[in-house]
């Protein structure tokens, strides 16, 4: 991972969030904000196995970081009235860690795995079968004198947690009875995020507030709440406590975030497209020579979120400005620049092959 941790909108937890985030998470289906789509088909899932008396399907989550996955799963468990275990790909190296933690497990348990496409190969072989049929076999001794012996487990729900679903092989997909993909929150849905975490923070909020701060969060809830915590700050500092647009606005001025939730990293690499490449197409490596970073940070901290914004394309020639990155720094943009949003343009062929693969390519052709 390249080093934004320290930046205020990523959507990565760090230690800070560690320690309010518990407090903040909610508890039940019914307080978990947005989502719909995953909430109902969630809860059908868990209204049906409680009336049959029995575990509930395996869940795979997937989404981006942020946007609740961690907190669904331990509201699975709580719906459920069962206990939760918690860990995660990389954790489990050997299979033997992942054995231990199954024959540990009690009957209904929720057995929480997060990251779940970072587990070792032998581990995801073992789980498989763990999956199915609520057995593993395990292995005593070495080489031609070693026997498995078959242990039976008590039925347990898994629930997996990933933000890369398409690393996922795909045995271990077909295994879960039930996907919710996550999709990023409106505006709408975080202002609700921002009111009930300011209500448990003790915050007073206005209306406008919320709204001002909810913009600035690219649909994620992590970053509604991490901003809401330093505009606390700033309201306590500078203005009397209460957080009103004004209050919101000023404060996240003060740590450059501005009001579609780009910082001045987003900026520096817009407006260095813009300014020195005429809106491009610029290779990825040109571009991060221009703004002083490395060529990771660039197309894996910034870019990401420029592109969702329609502000940047990734083409097989380089990256490209559309006309909203040009509005966006209050600038007006050439007769013939791209239109944005879907990134697509009048020119045909010039965005025919978007996507990661493309992005490489555009470092390559310029870089
Ligand atoms: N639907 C929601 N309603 C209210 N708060 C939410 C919601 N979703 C997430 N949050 C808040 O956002 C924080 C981050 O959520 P969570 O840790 O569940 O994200 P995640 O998807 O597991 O992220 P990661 O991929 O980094 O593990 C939580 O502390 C919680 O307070
Ligand atoms: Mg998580």
């Amino acid at each position: 991972m390249t080093h934004d941790g320290d930046r205020l909108v990523t959507a990565e937890a760090d230690g800070d969030d560690q320690a309010v985030e518990a407090a903040l998470r909610p508890r039940s289906l019914d307080e978990f904000i947005g989502q719909e789509r995953v909430r109902e088909q969630l809860s059908l899932v868990l209204r049906a196995a409680k009336a049959r008396g029995g575990t509930p399907d395996h869940v795979l989550l997937s989404g981006p970081p942020g946007l609740g996955k961690t907190t669904l799963s331990m509201i699975i468990a709580a719906e459920m009235g069962v206990p939760i275990r918690i860990t995660s790909g990389p954790a489990i190296q050997h299979a033997g860690d992942l054995a231990a933690i199954l024959s540990s497990l009690a009957e209904g348990e929720v057995l929480f795995l997060d990251e779940i496409h970072r587990m070792s190969r032998p581990a995801e072989e073992m789980l498989y079968m763990a999956m199915e049929d609520f057995r593993v076999d395990i292995i005593v001794g070495k080489g031609p004198g070693a026997t498995a012996i078959p242990l039976e487990l008590p039925p347990f729900t898994l629930v997996g947690a990933t933000t890369r679903a398409g690393l996922l092989p795909p045995p271990l997909r077909d295994r879960f009875g039930f996907t919710g993909h996550m999709d990023f929150y409106a505006p709408a849905e975080l202002e609700r995020v921002l009111h009930r975490s300011a209500r448990l923070l003790d915050v007073p909020i206005h209306e406008d507030g919320a709204a001002e701060i909810a913009g600035r969060s690219r649909g994620t809830p992590r970053i509604a709440n991490r901003l809401l915590r330093r505009v606390r700050d700033y309201a306590q500092v500078r203005a009397d406590g209460e957080v009103t647009r004004e209050v919101a606005g000023l404060a996240l001025d003060v740590y450059e975030v501005d009001k579609s939730g780009l910082d001045r990293l987003d900026r520096s690499v817009l407006r260095a497209l813009v300014t020195l490449f005429g809106g491009g197409p610029v290779g990825l490596s040109t571009l991060a020579v221009a703004v002083g970073e490395e060529t990771e940070t660039v197309e894996e901290v910034a870019e990401p979120f420029l592109v969702r914004s329609g502000l940047l394309a990734r083409t097989p020639r380089g990256r490209v400005a559309t006309a909203a990155a040009w509005t966006h720094l209050g600038l007006v943009p050439p007769q013939n620049t791209a239109s944005g949003q879907s990134g697509r343009t009048a020119q045909p062929g010039l965005f025919g092959d978007e996507g990661p693969s493309a992005g490489s390519g555009g470092g390559a052709a310029n870089g």
